[in-house]
């Protein structure tokens, strides 16, 4: 038993067979949710007969749906929920680890549910958080693992990917084009043919000779780019990369004590140790403008393939018997990902001097890796059932921590009819990480390829988008103080109702915005299903009143994004959308005011520089709460606003369209009113 062959790998296994286990139950619990990441629905499956869910990072080719099988990442988290509590367990382990789930009857007529954790090693340290409300437990397991990074506001705005975008001539095409359609963006992507050869932190000298001009022409238009590292170094001693990890002697090692290699997208390659923090701070120092060559401030980083990918390991990534100093890959194998986005964060961080805040993507992941940037679900594909599944994805990786999250818009696989693209604008446009990405062998599909009405309806998705900006940031800044996921599901706002307690089709963003987006090919209708008794949804394009606690039918459009804001809730938008959000910075604020059958309603703005860690460091920040309360009527009205002491002439608008009123009274978070108007 001592070792154990796969294929043509044999893991020697030194110290013997391992596992450790434990079993919960979990007595009045009917639902259970998290564990990312699987392509599965939002409420976990019983495993009973089957197969348990998996957690074990893995570059997986062409994932199948509603398979507990392992994905790029792994979070060792689960949520109970029912009508009377919330609850998690937080299964402390980065090896190997399955999850077998239960629903049985228990004693008395109760429901129950079983649950095992197994690990293949390591030891058992287990946090359980009690709640008892959703957003208790949220707190709880962010005061473990640590919050959401805050992202640069343009990093919540959309982003234009491919593999790959072939040269300099190309990526000034591509940001053309944008311009010439109307279509805002903030952020296009180089992937890993922009190198020289797959050697990481260079340039392939003949498709980008002057890269600094087009990260200027991008700058001049306030846009911005991300160009992929991967964490696999090619085996090239003319690489300078490599020539330092080995001389410090910071690769992994295998089990004989030589540096660990295997194949990759650059042929041999070496896997730097991420866990050793002297390989992460020199890391970190390779993003330093005048080590990595040609980049400049406004160029953010992509880490894929650090699960990790090894293509000719077994299962696709890295022996078990590797070595990470003392440590066997076994025991650690689901961290090595999320140690690789720590130390390209700190990276972007320390070339700013600590100033600006970073933006790092990531495929691979572990509990804690929220406090590093954002990940996305992988390679999909470009059929309706990736596009559905994509919201039960991103739900359970919010409930875990890790609320900036997308997937690849359009499928990464395959080619998208062009209503299939869409309506996964339609849907990225309102999930938290916006990013169209296709495979190498894709035809293209930028916006404006698919005739002006599918641009127009592209254009419309995205302007949607950068509307909603504030609102998104305003949601980023609460998940960054206290752990509330970004995207929710219904149960966390409405606990009590057990219709919302397995839902995929639909979400919440904060507690105010409810979004349905039509993802049935031919879609004639969706059925929405609106909570709250005794509550209103405001139909966000046309303003219509819809009573809570019902199932609504909407009749649907090619054009329509069925989105409702609550009625009781203050929404700041952007009306001018520009050619991308750093464009948009000084534009003007309109609130959007949804009165509550009391007519009262209460929201909030959150302002501040959108890019630096002034906010935190030095308190620069606006942060108001808004409240609209109607509570004696009066036939007279405000005729003018003065306002004394402003340094230039303002101007306010008021207007009452229906029950949509805009702004009106505003008051500091401390509690001070300040009355604006009415
Ligand atoms: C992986 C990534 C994909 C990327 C490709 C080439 O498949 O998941 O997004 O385009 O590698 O780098």
């Amino acid at each position: 038993m001592w070792e154990e062959t796969f294929k043509s790998h044999t893991d020697n296994k030194p110290n013997g067979p391992s596992s450790i286990s434990l079993d919960f139950s979990l007595p009045g619990v009917e639902h259970v949710y998290g564990i990312p990441e699987h392509a599965d629905s939002l409420k976990l499956k019983t495993t009973d007969g089957g197969d348990p869910y998996r957690l074990f990072n893995l570059d997986v080719f062409q994932y199948e749906l509603f398979n507990p099988m392992a994905l790029y990442g792994a979070i060792p988290v689960m949520l109970s929920h029912s009508a009377q509590r919330t609850m998690g367990i937080f299964w402390l382990n980065a090896a190997e680890t399955w999850v077998d789930i239960n629903y049985v009857q228990g004693s008395s007529e109760t429901p129950q549910t079983d649950v095992r954790w197994i690990s293949e090693s390591g030891i058992i340290d287990v946090f359980i958080m009690l709640g008892p409300t959703p957003t208790d437990v949220f707190s709880q397991y962010a005061s473990l693992t640590g919050t959401q990074a805050f992202p640069p506001l343009s990093a919540l705005a959309y982003h234009q990917c491919r593999w790959n975008y072939n040269d300099q001539e190309d990526v000034a095409a591509v940001d053309q084009g944008f311009d010439e359609h109307d279509i805002p963006y903030d952020f296009i992507w180089l992937d890993i043919e922009h190198t020289d050869g797959k050697r990481y932190f260079t340039w392939d000298p003949h498709k980008f000779p002057q890269p600094k001009d087009m990260l200027q022409g991008l700058m001049d238009k306030r846009r911005k780019m991300v160009t992929i590292v991967d964490p696999h170094i090619k085996v090239d001693s003319s690489y300078k990369i490599h020539n330092e990890i080995r001389s410090k002697g910071f690769y992994v090692k295998n089990k004989d004590g030589g540096d660990y290699e295997g194949w990759c997208w650059p042929g041999n390659s070496g896997y730097p140790d991420f866990t050793n923090p002297e390989m992460r701070a020199w890391w970190a120092s390779m993003f330093a403008y005048d080590q990595y060559e040609g980049s400049m401030e406004n160029m953010y980083t992509w880490n894929d393939m650090n699960e990790p990918s090894v293509f000719n390991g077994p299962e696709v990534t890295m022996h078990k018997d590797a070595l990470h100093g003392n440590w066997e890959n076994r025991d650690l194998h689901n961290l090595y990902g999320l140690y690789v986005q720590m130390a390209t964060a700190e990276g972007l961080i320390e070339r700013s001097g600590g100033v600006e805040r970073p933006f790092v993507l990531t495929r691979a992941f572990f509990a804690g890796s929220q406090r590093y940037g954002a990940v996305w679900t992988g390679d999909n594909t470009a059929e309706w059932e990736h596009l559905k599944i994509s919201i039960p994805m991103c739900l359970s990786l919010g409930l875990v921590g890790v609320s900036f999250c997308g997937a690849d818009v359009g499928g990464f696989f395959k080619s998208p009819s062009t209503e299939l693209l869409v309506r996964w604008y339609q849907t990225g446009a309102y999930q938290p990480f916006f990013r169209a990405h296709a495979h190498l062998d894709t035809p293209r599909r930028e916006p404006w390829l698919f005739g002006p009405e599918n641009t127009a309806l592209i254009r419309e998705a995205v302007r949607q988008r950068y509307a909603l900006l504030p609102y998104w940031y305003q949601l980023f800044y609460h998940a960054h103080h206290s752990g509330q996921p970004v995207m929710r599901p219904l149960w966390v706002e409405y606990p009590q109702d057990t219709a919302t307690f397995s839902m995929d089709d639909q979400f919440l963003l904060g507690e105010d915005l409810l979004v349905h987006p039509v993802t049935e090919e031919g879609g004639r209708g969706v059925t929405a299903y609106l909570p709250g008794k005794g509550e209103v949804w405001f139909d966000v394009h046309t303003f219509q009143k819809h009573n809570g606690a019902q199932n609504l039918y909407i009749p649907v459009t090619i054009s329509s994004i069925p989105v409702f804001q609550r009625g009781g809730s203050i929404i700041p938008r952007k009306a001018r959308v520009r050619r991308s959000s750093s464009c948009m910075e000084h534009d003007p604020y309109t609130l959007f005011v949804a009165l509550s059958p009391k007519r009262f309603a209460q929201g909030e703005l959150y302002i501040d520089d959108g890019h630096t860690f002034n906010f935190d460091k030095q308190k620069q920040f606006i942060h108001r709460r808004l409240s609209f309360a109607n509570k004696f009527i009066t036939p007279s009205w405000i005729e003018k606003i003065v306002i004394l002491g402003a340094s230039k002439p303002s101007k306010a608008t008021l207007k009452t369209p229906g029950e949509f009123f805009q702004f009106i009274v505003c008051s500091n978070v401390s509690g001070f009113h300040t009355q604006v108007g009415i």
